[in-house]
This record gives structure tokens, C-alpha cells and sequence, in this order.
């Protein structure tokens, strides 16, 4: 799967089901986007798409 974040490309080899957030954090080393509450309540996870 390719994906563009903040202008730059990546490839990254994951299951398609994985959540974005996890995606950022653990494959990509974006640390950002946070787990909060996990019921999208506080807006931690919050990422904007272009
Ligand atoms: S973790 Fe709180 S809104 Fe996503």
C-alpha cells in the first residue's frame, strides 16, 4: 500500500484491515496522531486528508 503523509510517500506492507493510527505510529514513526479514549470522543487520533 502507498500512502502520502504531510507530502511525502511511503510504501508500507500491512494487513488491509489495520487501522491508520496504527499504520502512522508503528510503521511510519508518526507520533502525532495519539490513542485517547478509543470512542472517538477526545480527537487524539485525528488525522486530516487532504
Ligand atoms: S482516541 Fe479519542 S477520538 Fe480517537
Amino acid at each position: 500500500m502507498e500512502l502520502s503523509v504531510n507530502g511525502q510517500t511511503y510504501t508500507v506492507d500491512v494487513e488491509s484491515d489495520m487501522p491508520l493510527l496504527w499504520v502512522l505510529r508503528d510503521e511510519l514513526n508518526i507520533t502525532g496522531p495519539k490513542y485517547g479514549c478509543g470512542i472517538a470522543q477526545c480527537g487524539a487520533c485525528t488525522v486530516h486528508r487532504k
